[in-house]
């Protein structure tokens, strides 16, 4: 019978797990995308589920109207309240989902036409009103979009970062020019002093939601526990390793383990991200100067295409969002985090460090006929 000591050294290993490559599969969806499909809805719907999302809740849902058009709308059950409470981050990975889309669409000579929020954009939270419609036209002679390739190869990577190996400011700068036409572009450092504070405020950021009841719950209900689990919900953060779905089993993480900060499983947790933090080389932020809902969308997709480019150029990215999450718990830390930035008079919306780590697998995806509403 497995202690709860040996609990803590597999958990060590394999926190927020993307998927494994034996077994049953979550991830069949980032392979042969949209194969046989005939309409080109289908092939961009296919790509467009890979995109990076909050927790992984993938809260999209869409319905095929006519030939060419397609309505995206929020599935509410999907969002993250607590820690979210304004959807503003559950409206950023509907952008990407909406940016994946629209480059998917160039790649087969369609040229997306996005509407935002058609029926009216809902303020503060979302409703069941759709967040776009998109309509197909054919373009002729169309160049795909070059990161198109980019999108079956593109991760949240959330391994250790080589720490020595700090990213040239010209190949930061290639990344960012390529969103630079949606917000004018994102900024980055990679001045030590500010590094190393930056570090300290996502480490403290990260202790501070590990201390908030709310805050666990909610991300417990994601967690996925062992291959069997995330094969069955192909949703969520896996946590993977050997026997962790028997210990889950066992009783060995359980949710009372996860809400307490001092457990044991969570000492762990909390002693893995702190090397993570620390071994950040460089820090990107994207603000914006209002936080409409229109504009969340927006930096959603200029956060997908800054994740398709960071891999285009070898690079790999991790979000870090609790300090900019609007919470009560979690105010102090979002003050200091917008003097930090130099958000003072904006919306910090997007919070990353970048840097070079050893590759991940992708993480779960549902099918696409999933999403698609009946
Ligand atoms: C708005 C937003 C906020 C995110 N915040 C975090 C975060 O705080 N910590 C983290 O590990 N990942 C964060 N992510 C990454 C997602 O968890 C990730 O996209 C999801 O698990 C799917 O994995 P993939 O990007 O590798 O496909 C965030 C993503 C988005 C779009």
């Amino acid at each position: 019978m497995p202690t709860r000591r040996h609990a803590l050294a597999l958990l060590a290993a394999t926190p927020f797990a993307a998927s494994c490559s034996a077994g049953p599969d979550a991830a069949a969806s980032w392979r042969d995308l949209g194969a046989g499909l005939a309409d080109p809805r289908r092939f961009a719907l296919a790509h467009a589920i890979l995109a990076p999302n909050p927790h992984n809740t993938q809260p999209w849902q869409v319905a095929f109207d006519g030939d060419t058009g397609m309505t995206l709308y929020c599935d509410l059950e999907r969002r993250l309240p607590f820690t979210d409470p304004n959807d503003r981050q559950i409206t950023l990975g509907c952008g990407a989902f909406l940016e994946l889309y629209r480059v998917a669409a160039s790649s087969i000579g369609q040229f997306a036409e996005i509407t935002m929020f058609p029926e009216g954009a809902p303020t503060p939270r979302l409703d069941e009103r759709p967040i776009a419609h998109v309509t197909f036209s054919p373009v002729a002679n169309a160049a795909p979009d070059p990161l198109f390739r980019f999108i079956t190869e593109r991760r949240t990577n959330r391994n250790v970062y080589d720490v020595e190996r700090v990213p040239d400011d010209a190949l930061l700068l290639r990344a960012v020019s390529t969103i630079a036409a949606f917000l004018g572009g994102a900024q980055w450092t990679v001045q030590p002093e500010r590094v190393a504070a930056l570090r300290d405020l996502v480490w403290r950021a990260f202790d501070r939601e590990l201390r908030t009841r709310g805050a666990q719950e909610e991300t417990y209900r994601w967690l996925r526990f062992g291959r069997e689990e995330m094969a069955q919900h192909r949703d969520g953060l896996g946590i993977e390793g050997p026997m962790i779905g028997l210990l889950k089993a066992a009783g060995m993480m359980d949710e009372a383990d996860f809400i307490d900060p001092d457990s044991m499983m969570n000492q762990s947790a909390a002693k893995d991200w702190k090397k993570k933090a620390d071994s950040s080389p460089a820090f990107m932020w994207l603000a914006t100067p209002d936080d409409r809902p229109e504009t969340r969308l927006l930096v959603g997709m200029a956060y997908a295409r800054l994740n398709l480019a960071t891999t285009a150029l070898g690079l790999s990215i991790h979000p870090w969002s609790q300090a900019l999450q609007e919470y009560e718990e979690m105010a102090d830390l979002y003050a200091e985090a917008r003097q930090l930035l130099n958000t003072d008079d904006q919306t910090a919306q997007m919070l990353v460090r970048v840097g070079y780590a050893d590759p991940v697998p992708p993480a779960p995806r549902r099918d696409a006929a999933a999403f698609v509403r009946t």
